[in-house]
């Protein structure tokens, strides 16, 4: 019985020894890690925390939050820079739908219009099918505004004279070379024609060479819807006919 328990005993020992020591290592070998590991991933955010704490603290970090923010700022200033052309194709539409008034033309030939009387103004006629004309009309050697406002208005007159091809013999040793721009308002009960501008010279154009002088004339002058504008000059048979020597123009600059 005694012998009985002790085997039993033994065995229950050994068992145990046995039982434990294949029990035990298990543990050992399961729990150890378990532990290794929480502390190793304590211990890594602890280090990712405190370099955290020091990254703020030496202003990286705000480094890397600009440089990360760049992008952003270029996406932001992508319309900042695509603005202007923006204005400018909305400015481009607008004037193709609404165009600013403006007139260019040259002389009418043949000047049927001319005189060689001395003391008679002619009122030069211009060729509308050649030069421009925008929102501005053209009648019987005048501009006729469409739309009131400040208006830039230029004539250039040539005169030249070469007595050795000349068709026509005249006394030219006192030649009156005068350009003279007018302004005739609509709004008037009474049509009267208001002198803008004059400019000119007197010649002797008996030079058997080449004679030639031209006059330039430009300034502002604020117009009225119907408004007409036109040239008359002196001499006119000594005109240029060329397109480049004589024409007229008149351009919108506001309301
Ligand atoms: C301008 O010339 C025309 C002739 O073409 C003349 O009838 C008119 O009276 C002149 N106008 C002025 C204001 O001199
Ligand atoms: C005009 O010029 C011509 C040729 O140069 C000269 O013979 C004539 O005397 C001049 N006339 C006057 C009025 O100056």
């Amino acid at each position: 019985m005694a012998a009985n328990d002790y085997r039993g005993y033994l065995r229950n020992h050994m068992d145990m020894e046995q039982g434990g020591s294949r029990f035990q290592p298990p543990t050992q070998s399961t729990h150890r890690p378990l532990i290794f590991g929480t502390l190793a991933v304590m211990g890594l955010l602890q280090v990712a925390s405190s370099v955290t704490i020091l990254l703020h603290l030496t202003g990286y970090l705000r480094e890397v939050d600009l440089s990360s923010a760049q992008p952003i700022e270029e996406v932001h200033s992508e319309p900042i820079i695509a603005d202007p052309f923006k204005e400018i194709k909305k400015k481009e539409r607008s004037r193709k739908k609404d165009p600013t008034p403006i007139a260019h033309l040259s002389v009418k030939t043949p000047m049927d219009f001319a005189s060689t009387d001395p003391n008679v103004l002619t009122t030069v006629h211009w060729n509308q099918f050649h030069g421009t004309l925008k929102k501005v009309k053209y009648h019987d050697g005048r501009f006729v505004m469409e739309e009131q406002g400040l208006y830039y208005m230029y004539a250039k007159t040539c005169f030249r004279y070469a007595p050795d091809h000349a068709s026509k013999k005249q006394d030219v040793s006192n030649v009156q070379l005068i350009q003279y721009i007018f302004h005739e308002s609509h709004t008037q009960t009474k049509l009267k024609p208001v002198l803008l501008s004059k400019s000119g010279a007197t010649f002797n154009f008996s030079d058997p060479k080449y004679n030639m002088y031209c006059v330039q004339q430009g300034r502002s002058v604020q117009l009225k819807q119907s408004d007409g504008l036109f040239v008359n000059v002196s001499n006119s048979w000594l005109l240029d006919p060329e397109p480049e020597g004589t024409y007229f123009g008149v351009f919108k600059l506001s309301t």
